[in-house]
Order: structure tokens, then sequence, then C-alpha cells
């Protein structure tokens, strides 16, 4: 292996090595290949450090005028695809100064001082997982509007609702939108609370225990958008935990989103035609002609497998680590842009199929009516009117659902006569709850499903993300 040594020690902490690293020690410990995608956080970080260090009298302001026009040099090199990243250079960190050298030389050198790389990538990686609390968010709240639009449309039409995945009761096709503006809505908070809890900056901290120069935390604090510095600078370089509760979140955001995803899968199959989903959003078979196949909701319902995998293997990197910074945190990184990058595609996705797909009004009632979905509202008339025990009245509405069943027919086709059988103080005016209309309208507890409370809770989402 010593033929593949680099014969020169790393030039920015090689001062103590004779010789550079084997060629396997460097293709494990570089993290270019991935943290390059850092490189606007790492030089906003730089920039605001700069400033601080002159504003304190650490450098001199000319130092920290060339620095900071300089990062903006070595910036636009990244976004214009011309910079050159050196494995050697380990990291974003050290490639970024690294060329910050070599375009304004000897001030470069001054930029590190009072910090460590330790402090530097916990900075980074809070700036980019907040970026992507906003980004989720926003996902987030366009998807909402989506499922509102839907809602608002199918506000009173009918369908079945499901235990088990068995006809339960009737529903609205606007109230089982809201149930996952509902979900989305918490993933919304989720989101939001996470970011403000990692909302405290680590720059500053160094190494592990903070700096002998006379820095000003709050100020670098304040000029990168954070509430506050952290308080402890063990903890600030050594915290993942907000890296993992935007996993967490996003975990059961993409849990969400799966759910909803299986129920697309279902409601388009021939069996069920519930909706019909947009062309732009379905493939076909090469083989089979009359095949559409809903692709985005199945590789939506299968994003949470690798989401909630980074939310796993993080916790397991983090897990038993001893104070402070340990290189096995640079293993951190690679999970959550995986993780953030599904995250949003699943959401646009979902968004997209949201929005262009049709719901089949007719087949809704049509399901609706079938499988004995009023059978509840029959008991509760036998509570309500004949004053009835609820077990009796489930029993007896049992024996007519059997009855029925035998018939191969539905509860509204009974004859007054066959239902008086199993109870003679039935009436006429039982036919009016069997319908599913009726068995909807008069769900009306907060909350529930009659097309009053769903509008009430249309109105009252729309302001919240207006
Ligand atoms: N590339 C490293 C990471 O991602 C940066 C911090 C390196 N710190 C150190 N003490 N070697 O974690």
């Amino acid at each position: 292996m010593t033929d593949k040594t680099s014969k020169t020690s790393n030039k920015m902490w090689g001062g103590r090595f004779a010789a550079g690293p084997d060629a396997i020690m460097e293709a494990i410990n570089a993290s270019i290949s991935f943290d390059k995608r850092m490189a606007a956080q790492d030089i906003a970080g730089s920039r605001a450090h700069a400033s601080m260090l002159a504003t304190q009298g650490i450098i001199e302001t000319s130092d920290a005028e060339a620095i900071r026009e300089g990062l903006l040099t070595v910036l636009s090199e990244i976004e214009g695809g011309t910079f050159e990243y050196s494995a050697a250079l380990e990291d974003i960190h050290m490639n970024v100064e690294a060329r910050l050298k070599e375009v304004i030389g000897e001030p470069a050198g001054r930029l590190h001082t009072g910090r460590s790389r330790n402090d530097q990538v916990a900075t980074d990686f809070k700036l980019w997982v907040r970026d992507q609390c906003d980004a989720a968010e926003g996902a987030l709240v366009a998807l909402i509007r989506a499922l509102l639009t839907q809602a608002e449309a199918g506000a009173d039409w009918v369908m079945p609702g499901f235990t088990h995945l068995q006809t339960a009761q009737p529903v609205t096709w606007g109230h089982h939108m809201m149930a996952y503006v509902e979900m989305f809505g918490r993933d919304l908070s989720r989101m939001r609370d996470a970011r403000a809890r990692m909302n405290e900056s680590p720059l500053g901290a160094a190494a592990l225990a903070g700096t002998s120069f006379p820095i000003d935390r709050e100020m670098t604090a304040k000029a990168l958008g954070f509430d506050r510095p952290s308080a402890n600078s063990l903890d600030a370089v050594s915290d993942r935990d907000f890296a993992l509760e935007y996993l967490g979140s996003a975990s059961i955001c993409a849990m969400h989103l799966s759910r909803f995803a299986e129920e697309l899968v279902i409601w388009s199959s021939a069996q069920f035609r519930f909706v019909t989903l947009s062309d732009r959003f379905s493939t076909g078979s090469s083989i089979m002609p009359q095949k559409k196949n809903p692709d985005a909701a199945e590789l939506i319902r299968a994003k949470i497998g690798r989401i909630f995998g980074a939310n796993v293997a993080l916790m397991m990197v983090m897990k038993g680590l001893p104070l402070a910074y340990s290189k096995d945190m640079q293993e951190d990184k690679e999970q959550v842009f995986d993780a953030a990058d599904n995250l949003m595609l699943a959401l646009a996705a979902m968004e997209g199929m949201v929005r262009d797909m049709s719901a089949n009004r007719d087949q809704l009632a049509a399901a609706a009516g079938s499988g004995f979905s009023t059978a509840t509202d029959l008991a509760d008339w036998l509570v309500r009117v004949l004053g009835l025990p609820f077990r009796d009245a489930h029993h007896i509405t049992g024996a007519l659902v059997a009855m029925a069943e035998t018939q191969g027919c539905d509860l509204p086709d009974l004859t007054l006569e066959q239902m008086k059988l199993e109870h003679d103080g039935i009436t006429e005016d039982v036919f009016s709850v069997l319908g599913v209309e009726n068995s909807v309208n008069s769900r009306i507890s907060y909350g529930g499903t009659a097309p009053v409370q769903v509008r009430a809770q249309i109105a009252r989402w729309k302001e919240l993300v207006a």
C-alpha cells in the first residue's frame, strides 16, 4: 500500500505528519463527494465568522473584507461548475478554504481563527437541515391546498368508510380528504417544531471547549438567522438531534404519504374505480396494452423505506458516542441528504397526483350504499325511536343484515313486513335512515362526516394555509 501513499502531508493540518495518507485512508476519510452539497452554507458561515472576527478586532478589517469577497468568488466558481474538488482536501470546509487561499492569498489563513471544523460542520449541517424543514413546510402546504380543493369539490359526495378495509359506515369524500389534511397538518407542525428547536448556532463552540479569542457568538448567530448561540460548546459540536428530529418528522410524514399512496393504488384499481389518476402520474405496461399503472403512488408508498432507514441509520451512528465530536459523525450527512431528496420528491408527486385525480362520484355513491353500510343507522334508529338498549338494537339489526344477505339484497330493500319479523315496533319511518345521504347528514357531531362539519373544517384549514 505504501506506493499508493501520497508523498506530501495534508497542507491544512499536516504539520506533524511526515507522510500523507494511504489511498484507502483518503477514500474512507474524505467526505467531499457528498458534503459539497453544503458549500453555500459553509460559505455563509465563514462570511459571518470573518465579519465577526473583524468587528471584535481579532483580524484586520481589510483581511475580513478580502475573505468575504474571496468567498463570494469561490461560491460563484462552485455554482458555475468550475470549482475543482479535491479528495485530498477531505471535505467542503477545507476545499473552500484552500481555494480561498489561492484566490486571496495570506488573509485566507486568518479565517480559521477561533473556530474549528467541528463547530463549522455542525453549523453548516444545521443550516442545511433548517432549509429542508422550510422546504418540507412549503411542500406540505401545497399538498394540503390540493387536498382542500378535492375536499371542497366533494364535501357531500358519499363513499364507503372502512375499518379493517371492510365497509363500515358511509362517509363523505370531503371527510376522507380532510383526514389527510389533519395528518399532513401535524407533519407541518412537527417540521416547524423541529426547526424552532434546532435554531441555535454552534458556531464559536470551536473544537469542543470554546475559544480564548474574544469572539461574539451572538453576532454570528444573528447573521445566520439563528435565534441564539448554543449554550454548551461540548453539546454544540456533538449534537445531531436536529438531524434526527428532521428525519423523525420526515419519517412520520413519509408514513402518512405511504398510507394515502396505498389508498390511491387500491382506489384506482378496476375493482374499486373510486378515482381516476391522470395520465401524467401513471404509466403503461410494455406488454399489456390496457394497463394504466399507479407507479407514482407505488413509489411514494415505498419511499418510507429509505427515509425511515435514514432515521434508524443515524440513530445507530450516534448511539453510544462519547462527547464531543467523533469522526463517526461524518456519516450523518448522506442519510439526511437522501431522505430529504426523496421526501421532497414524494411530496411533490403526491401533490401533483392529488391535483390531477378525479373522484368517480357515481362509483363512490354506489359503493357507499352496498355492504350494509347503514346498519349502524338502523340500530341507532331502534334506540332513538323505540327506546331499545343499544345492545338489543345491535342484535336485531344483525338479524336483519343476515336476512338481507340470505335474500341477496341490501337493508333498504327489505320490506316493512320482513323487518317487523325481528321487531314489531318498527315503522315505515325506519327507511328514512337507511339511505346513505341521510346517514352522512346525520353525523353532525364535531369532527363527524356530515358535510356541514366537513365544510367547517375546510374553512378552518383554508385560513391556516392561506
Ligand atoms: N468532514 C467532517 C465531518 O463531516 C468535518 C469535521 C472534521 N473534524 C475533525 N475533527 N476531523 O464531520
